[in-house]
């Protein structure tokens, strides 16, 4: 049986992220969503809320689990028995931190690889951290996020 994970912050789930997961799960029997629990990054959402918001927006995929994780991706992996790491690519600006990112992990495990997959160009722009910015003016976020996170967005801003 093939498993992948597909890691992330998501702070929160924007469509770019539902997008490269819908992808990645046909290839693989399994897909296992990372949530980062990094206490040292300053996270709008709580770990317990990513998770949540990724298992709301994911319920009809029916080989995607979400979990979340702490300290090092590759024992992350280890432990769910993954054989790939998915990351998606926006753009040739994500390239040089993605793959030092995947030559790193590469050089403290090689028993997972890491597969990139090009974000569709109708989210090539988007990030976490432009939706929190539009979000937090109370601009209009309803192409960049699903509606139950759109919500959830709504409530941590209060607008
Ligand atoms: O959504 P992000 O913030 O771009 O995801 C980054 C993530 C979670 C994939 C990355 O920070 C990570 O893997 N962190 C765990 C710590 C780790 O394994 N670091 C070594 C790889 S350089």
């Amino acid at each position: 049986m093939s498993v992948s994970v597909y890691p992330g912050s998501f702070d929160p789930v924007t469509l770019g992220h539902i997008d490269i997961i819908r992808r990645s799960a046909k290839m693989t029997d399994k897909l296992i969503v990372g949530v980062l629990n990094n206490n040292s990054k300053r996270s709008l959402f709580t770990v317990d809320e990513r998770v949540e918001m990724l298992k709301e927006v994911t319920k009809d995929m029916e080989n995607v689990m979400i979990k979340s994780f702490d300290g090092l991706l590759v024992d992350f992996a280890k432990e769910c028995g993954a054989n790939a790491i998915i990351r998606g690519l926006r753009a040739i600006t994500d390239f040089d931190y993605e793959l030092q990112m995947a030559q790193t992990n590469r050089a403290l495990y090689d028993g997972v690889d890491t597969i990139f997959i090009p974000t569709s160009i109708e989210y090539s722009f988007l990030s976490s951290t432009t939706v929190k910015e539009v979000a937090s003016f109370g601009g209009d976020i309803s192409k960049f996020v699903a509606p139950y996170v759109e919500k959830k967005l709504r409530e941590k801003y209060n607008n």
